[in-house]
């Protein structure tokens, strides 16, 4: 047995809602994080000592809202290892990045006749943005297929790249199996056959793995705050500079525009081109207050942490009738386990599980590709992150047991 002790790697008492509710199971940070007070004391402070609208004011309380924002984006930017904090653009999250580089670089660059890269394992997020984007320009979506274990099949994808591939858009890491890019290898293989844009969906690599934009060598890197620790609603999107210059704005209004004529208009530098209205300064420096607890934390010790917890989980849970166990080993997977267990809808699962105080989410996880692929409508999906420990895996495991209790088929 994996030799762990019950110690999650954070403090629960840093975490107001665990600590509130002791008996709790969290067990479904794959789709939003819990928030440490720390985070909720940068938002209150904000709003507290320098709330006025960033960019906007003369006055020196605008200055400190405008120095507040400044800041979490380099922290936020240093965190994820891009050192010109500018080439760092705030969106709402992973969603919103995605749908801003398909419309400010897809749209201008992608026409009939070009083919745009995608997997079977990505989220909705970042499917269906390409796929609206192939449609309006007469383009082509190839989605590279998957191993056995639900890996992105490096050889079918390099089998899809032409110079007709104008876009490579990939996850970093599955939220609905776990699986991870190996992303040195896809970035070798789309440099060696195409000039596409290289888009990496960050939204469950960022919160569970070390990041370095500056040396990861693709254009684009999003992420979202909620899924590390951050306020719901900021997350942000890095980019070279020598792609962002290639963009056009994609929403219009305040703070993006340098002149305004009366029919025509000239554009602000970044990051602001592509930040029209008023931005969401509090919940960027509550970011930045998540990145920085997460930093202490270590981000190589938050690896080997869900890799622990992973492990011991598959340990206690090898041999259970009727369960499969999607995704590859832990060395190549995120903290997730994602499983059908014989008998029992996913949703049943999860109802009986709360029962236990045991919170997973059960469904398709915004990935129905990948789903069809698996041969399944749903699956059910626990997964750890700073906070979890031994005793979560053990309660699901418990509250496992007694499902399959509950749903054994009856004797004729
Ligand atoms: N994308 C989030 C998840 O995987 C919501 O649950």
């Amino acid at each position: 047995m994996t030799d762990m002790t019950h110690t999650a790697l954070a403090p629960r008492g840093d975490f107001p809602l665990l600590a509130a509710n002791p008996l709790l199971h969290y067990l479904d940070s794959a789709a939003t994080s819990q928030k440490p007070q720390t985070v909720l004391d940068a938002i209150t402070h904000f709003y507290g000592t320098a709330n006025a609208n960033p960019h906007r004011g003369a006055y020196a309380l605008a200055a400190a809202a405008t120095d507040a924002y400044h800041e979490a984006r380099e922290t936020i930017a240093q965190f994820l290892g891009a050192r010109d904090s500018d080439t760092l653009v705030f969106t709402r999250g992973t969603t919103e990045a995605m749908n801003l580089v398909a419309n400010a670089w897809g749209r201008t660059h992608v026409q009939a006749g070009d083919e745009i890269v995608i997997t079977a394992l990505e989220h909705h997020a970042n499917f269906v943005p390409w796929q609206q984007l192939a449609k309006s320009a007469g383009a082509q979506l190839r989605i590279a297929e998957l191993t056995d274990d639900q890996q992105v099949d490096l050889d079918h994808l390099a089998s899809l790249l032409s110079a007709r591939t104008k876009v490579v858009a990939i996850t970093h890491v599955s939220n609905a199996v776990g699986s991870i890019t190996p992303v040195a290898e896809v970035v070798r293989l789309v440099r060696a056959h195409t000039s596409a844009l290289l888009v990496l969906d960050g939204a469950q690599g960022a919160p569970h793995l070390p990041v370095d934009f500056d040396a990861l060598g693709v254009d684009f890197y999003a992420f979202s705050g909620h899924k590390l620790l951050g306020p719901m609603g900021i997350g942000g999107v890095i980019g070279t500079r020598a792609r962002w210059e290639e963009c056009q704005p994609w929403q219009f209004g305040g703070d993006m525009i340098e002149w305004v004529h009366d029919m025509d208009s000239t554009w602000n530098v970044l990051p602001h081109r592509f930040e029209a209205g008023t931005p969401n300064a509090a919940d960027a420096v509550g970011l930045a207050a998540a990145v920085r607890y997460l930093r202490a934390l270590d981000m190589t010790a938050v690896r080997a942490h869900e890799v622990a917890l992973l492990e011991y989980a598959q340990e206690r849970l090898a041999g259970m009738d009727g369960l499969i166990v999607y995704g590859p080993p832990a060395d190549a997977r995120s903290g997730v386990l994602s499983f059908t267990l014989e008998d029992v809808h996913p949703h049943d699962l999860a109802t009986i599980l709360d029962q236990h105080n045991v919170c997973i989410r059960a469904g398709h996880h915004c990935a129905q590709p990948l789903m069809r692929r698996l041969g399944t409508s749903a699956t059910a999906r626990a997964s750890f992150y700073v906070y979890s420990d031994t005793r979560d895996v053990d309660a699901l495991v418990h509250a496992l047991v007694e499902a399959q209790r509950i749903f054994a088929p009856v004797d004729a």
